[in-house]
Order: structure tokens, then C-alpha cells, then sequence
């Protein structure tokens, strides 16, 4: 109780400026507040994914569309809000009426979780809010607020496993990045999520105090994933083997491999695919006769129909259907035969990444990575 009274005066004290009527006791700190000592690190998680999940368009549309007609709203809205503003847990704020809510995964709500347990579905965390700063540096010196050595947050996978890793009702695991990564080959290794996710980078852990930082690198907390084209082509290869061209058509070989992504590719959501097409380059610069092969995993309802949006992919979902993702270090092989124009000018196999999340947005594709044969040259060429 102590800690939490010192935690909430620090803040009733930086909120002293506007004459309103003061706030109501927050149990969470604001980013912005952090910001003023911990500025390169609150520059890096205000571009990630984590600071928009309580207010990204498309999260809004898909929870009104869950909301919508459910025989419970409020449970619904709970359902959804602990993950993408998990400061409600605390605050029981599940419309989103403080600002702190709307931050999304915030710095002191990961800074001031103490334990996580899978088990305890829907809420799997022991939360302890207040002036202790747990992270991974074991002689942190800050005179502003207590700070605690914790493994949880160095090397444990399970503080991102509690909100990345998802059983519903059903008994479908709609989220399983966690236990995909578990069954592979990078557990031994000791690489966790943070080590790929979360890299040290050059920064100072505080500036413009009067204490020094003690460390001359940062965990990089800008946490990107699939929404980065170029984190996924660091994971990812893509290869073309062999090419056979006779009169009328082309023989092509192509290989996807799953080179360094640490779960299934593509990870998270159902709504996201990889899509390898390959097709015939004219000399207009068409891409002619596009085949291709696409990479998913399917959720179907009761009655076996596969699920497209994210709501009923949470609430519906009652099998998993066609999994062809592919898993880590696998190599997938393809191959196409593709009809040949006379003015063809290239063979060109592209690997892209599809998310379908926003129905509103419809698909949004983008490249990943492109191999490409010209006419009448050997050997291999072209950007990977
Ligand atoms: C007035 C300055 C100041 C503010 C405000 C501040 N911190 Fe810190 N914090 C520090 C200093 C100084 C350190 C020690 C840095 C070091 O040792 O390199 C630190 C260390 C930390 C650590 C590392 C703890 C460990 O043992 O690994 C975490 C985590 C942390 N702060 C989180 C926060 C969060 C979350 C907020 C906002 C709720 C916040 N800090 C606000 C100054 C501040
Ligand atoms: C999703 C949870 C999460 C969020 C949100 C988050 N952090 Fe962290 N933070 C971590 C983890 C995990 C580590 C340790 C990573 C490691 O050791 O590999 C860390 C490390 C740190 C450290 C120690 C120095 C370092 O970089 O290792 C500080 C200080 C810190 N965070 C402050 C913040 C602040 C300030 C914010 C908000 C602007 C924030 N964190 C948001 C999870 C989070
Ligand atoms: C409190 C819940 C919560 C915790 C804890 C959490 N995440 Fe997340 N994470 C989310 C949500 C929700 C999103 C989706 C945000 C969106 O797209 O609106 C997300 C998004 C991401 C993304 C971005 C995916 C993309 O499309 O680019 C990555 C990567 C990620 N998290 C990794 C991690 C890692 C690693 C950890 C542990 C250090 C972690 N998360 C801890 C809830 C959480
Ligand atoms: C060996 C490195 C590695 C490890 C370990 C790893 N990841 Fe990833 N992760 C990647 C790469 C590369 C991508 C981009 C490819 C993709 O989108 O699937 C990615 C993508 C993601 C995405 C975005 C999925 C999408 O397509 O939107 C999330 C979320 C994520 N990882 C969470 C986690 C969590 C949680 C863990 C720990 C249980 C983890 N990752 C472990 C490398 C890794
Ligand atoms: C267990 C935590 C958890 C719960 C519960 C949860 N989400 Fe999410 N949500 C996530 C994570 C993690 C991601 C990012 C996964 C990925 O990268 O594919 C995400 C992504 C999304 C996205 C895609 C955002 C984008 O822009 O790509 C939407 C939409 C969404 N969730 C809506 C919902 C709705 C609606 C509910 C309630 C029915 C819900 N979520 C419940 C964790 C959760």
C-alpha cells in the first residue's frame, strides 16, 4: 500500500499545473511521464504496435463489430480491452475513459507486472502497480523510483506469452505464437522473444537527469513484427532453384524458407498469410499468368466454415482448419508450370505478405521479397 501512495502523489504532483479539478488517483503512470527521463526508449515503443493497440482504427471497428448483438456487451468489451489496454485490469476503465487506457501496452503496466500464469486464462498476470520499476538491469541506480532485478522481463517468454498466446472458449487457440516457438528449436538456445524482438541498441537508458545512465544500449522497444516488410525478409528466403524453358512453357522451382522467424510464418492472427506467386514478365513489364501458393492458417466456426474476421475469429472459433504455414527452419518447395508469351521477358517469383485485419481496408499486400530470371540469362540473378 505504502509503494502505491508513493506512486500516486508523484503523479498527483506533475498533474498540479492545470487548475481542473484534480484526477481522480491513477495506479498507472502515463508514458509521457516516463518519457521525461526515459526519452530514446518512449521514442521507440511511440512507434510500435503495443502504444496504438487500444486505438488503431481497425481494433475499434473489429470491438464494435464483437460488441454488436452480443447477449453480454460489457463481457465482450472485457474479453477484448484486458489485452489491447491491459491497464483495466486495475482500473476497471473497459470504455476507455482515462488517457492512461488508451496508451494501450504501456511502460508501467509491463514495468509493474511481478509474475505471469498462463493458466489463470483471461487474466494471467499478477499486477503490482506502484513505485517498483521491475526490468532487466540488475544494479539500475534511479533516485525517482524504486527499481527490481526481474528474470520475468530479461529472459522470460511469458510476459509476452500472456497476451501472445490465446485459448477462447471454444478451446481454440486463436493466438499460439507461444507454443509454436516453445515446440521449435530456439527454447535451448535460450532465444526468447525479446532477444529477436526486443535487440540492444545503441541509447542512454535516461537522459537530461542528474543521474547518468548506466548502460550505453537499449532494448530496442519499437517490437516490430509481420506490419514491417523488412522484418519479415530478415526471417524469411526466398529462392528459386531450378528453371527448365522449353517452346510454350517454363518449369520453376521455388523454395520459401523460414530462415529465422522464431514461431510459425506468418506469426499472430489468422487474418495475416504469406502468398509466393509466381508469373511470366512481358516485355510491356505485365506479370502475366500469376499462380500462386498461400500460407495460412484457417480457424473455422461449428459448422466448418472458415472464419474471416477478427471478431469471430475470437468468439466463434471452434476448429482449427488447413494450417500451411510454414514452421521454424522449414524449407517449403514449390513448383509451377507457367505458359510462356512470345515477347516473355522474365520469370519472376515474389513472396508477399497479406493482412487482412481491416475488412474495411479490404487485403493490404505488400512485397516482401522478389527473385527473377531474365531471357536468355544463366545462373542466378536478381534482388533477393
Ligand atoms: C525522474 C526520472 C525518471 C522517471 C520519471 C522514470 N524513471 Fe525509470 N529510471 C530512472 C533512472 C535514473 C533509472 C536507472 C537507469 C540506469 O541505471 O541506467 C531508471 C530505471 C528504470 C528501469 C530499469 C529497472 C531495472 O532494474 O531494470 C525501468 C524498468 C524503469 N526505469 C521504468 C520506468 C517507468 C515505467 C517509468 C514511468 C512510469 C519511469 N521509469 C519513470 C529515472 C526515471
Ligand atoms: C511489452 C512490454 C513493455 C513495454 C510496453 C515497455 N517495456 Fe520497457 N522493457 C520490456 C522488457 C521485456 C525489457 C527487457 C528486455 C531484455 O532485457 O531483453 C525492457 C527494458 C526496459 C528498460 C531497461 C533498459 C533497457 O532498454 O533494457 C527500461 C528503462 C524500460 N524498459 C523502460 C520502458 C519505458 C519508459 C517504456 C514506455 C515508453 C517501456 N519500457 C515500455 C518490456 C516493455
Ligand atoms: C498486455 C498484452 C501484451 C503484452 C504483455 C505483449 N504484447 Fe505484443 N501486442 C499486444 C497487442 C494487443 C498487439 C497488437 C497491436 C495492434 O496491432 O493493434 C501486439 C503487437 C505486437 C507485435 C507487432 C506485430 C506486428 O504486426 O508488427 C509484436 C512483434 C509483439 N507484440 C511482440 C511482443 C513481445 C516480444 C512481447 C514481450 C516482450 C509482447 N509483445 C508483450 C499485446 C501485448
Ligand atoms: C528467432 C527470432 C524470433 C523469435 C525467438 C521470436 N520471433 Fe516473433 N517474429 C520474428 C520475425 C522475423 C517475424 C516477422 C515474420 C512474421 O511476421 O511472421 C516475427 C513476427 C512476430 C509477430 C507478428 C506476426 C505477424 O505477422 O503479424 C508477433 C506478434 C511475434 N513475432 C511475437 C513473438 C513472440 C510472442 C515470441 C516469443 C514467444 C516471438 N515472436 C519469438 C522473429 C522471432
Ligand atoms: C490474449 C490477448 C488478446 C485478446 C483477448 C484479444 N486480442 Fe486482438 N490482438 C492481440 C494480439 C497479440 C494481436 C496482434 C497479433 C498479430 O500480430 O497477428 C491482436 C490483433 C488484433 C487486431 C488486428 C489489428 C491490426 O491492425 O492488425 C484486431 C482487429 C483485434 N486484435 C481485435 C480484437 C477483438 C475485437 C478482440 C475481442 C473479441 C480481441 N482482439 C481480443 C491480442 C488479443
Amino acid at each position: 500500500m505504502a509503494r502505491i501512495a508513493v506512486a500516486v502523489s508523484l503523479i498527483l504532483v506533475a498533474a498540479v499545473a492545470s487548475d481542473a479539478a484534480p484526477p481522480a488517483p491513477e495506479p498507472y503512470a502515463s508514458a509521457a511521464t516516463c518519457a521525461t527521463c526515459h526519452q530514446t526508449i518512449h521514442q521507440y515503443w511511440s512507434e510500435s504496435e503495443h502504444s496504438r493497440s487500444a486505438v488503431k482504427p481497425a481494433y475499434a471497428y473489429a470491438l464494435a463489430a464483437a460488441v454488436a448483438g452480443a447477449s453480454d456487451p460489457q463481457a465482450v468489451r472485457r474479453g477484448c480491452v484486458w489485452c489491447h489496454a491491459p491497464t483495466a485490469l486495475v482500473t476497471g476503465d473497459y470504455d476507455l475513459r482515462r488517457p492512461v487506457t488508451r496508451e494501450g501496452v504501456s511502460c508501467d503496466f509491463c514495468h509493474t507486472v511481478a509474475d505471469v500464469d498462463l493458466a489463470r486464462s483471461g487474466h494471467p498476470f499478477d499486477l503490482d502497480p506502484g513505485d517498483v520499476k521491475r526490468g532487466p538491469l540488475e544494479y539500475a541506480q534511479s533516485p525517482f523510483h524504486r527499481t527490481a532485478y526481474s528474470p520475468l522481463h530479461k529472459t522470460s517468454p511469458l510476459l509476452c506469452a500472456a497476451c501472445h498466446e490465446h485459448t477462447n472458449a471454444n478451446g481454440v487457440a486463436v493466438l499460439s505464437t507461444y507454443s509454436e516457438w516453445s515446440a521449435g528449436p530456439y527454447p535451448p538456445r535460450g532465444q526468447t522473444c525479446q532477444e529477436c524482438h526486443m535487440p540492444l541498441v545503441p541509447g542512454e537508458t535516461v537522459q537530461g537527469q542528474t543521474v547518468e545512465s548506466t548502460q550505453r544500449r537499449i532494448n530496442l522497444h519499437r517490437l516490430v513484427g509481420g506490419s514491417n516488410p523488412s522484418r519479415v525478409r530478415a526471417g524469411v528466403l526466398l529462392r528459386m532453384d531450378s528453371l527448365t524453358v522449353s517452346a510454350a512453357s517454363a518449369d520453376v522451382q521455388v523454395a520459401v524458407v523460414n530462415a529465422a522467424v522464431g514461431h510459425a510464418v506468418p506469426g499472430g492472427l489468422s487474418s495475416k498469410s504469406l502468398v509466393l506467386a509466381v508469373g511470366v514478365e512481358t516485355a510491356a513489364g505485365q506479370l502475366l499468368h500469376r499462380r500462386e501458393r498461400v500460407y495460412r492458417r484457417e480457424l473455422k466456426d461449428a459448422e466448418g466454415r472458415t472464419l474471416v474476421t477478427v471478431p469471430d475469429m475470437f468468439l466463434r472459433a471452434a476448429a482449427v482448419g488447413a494450417d500451411t504455414r510454414i514452421r521454424q527452419k522449414e524449407t517449403r518447395s514449390e513448383r509451377f508450370t507457367v505458359p510462356l508469351p512470345a515477347d516473355w521477358k522474365a520469370i519472376v517469383a515474389r513472396l508477399e505478405y497479406r493482412d487482412e485485419s481491416d475488412p474495411r481496408a479490404g487485403a493490404k499486400t505488400t512485397l516482401v521479397t522478389e527473385e527473377r530470371r531474365e531471357r536468355g540469362a544463366t545462373g542466378p540473378s536478381g534482388p533477393r
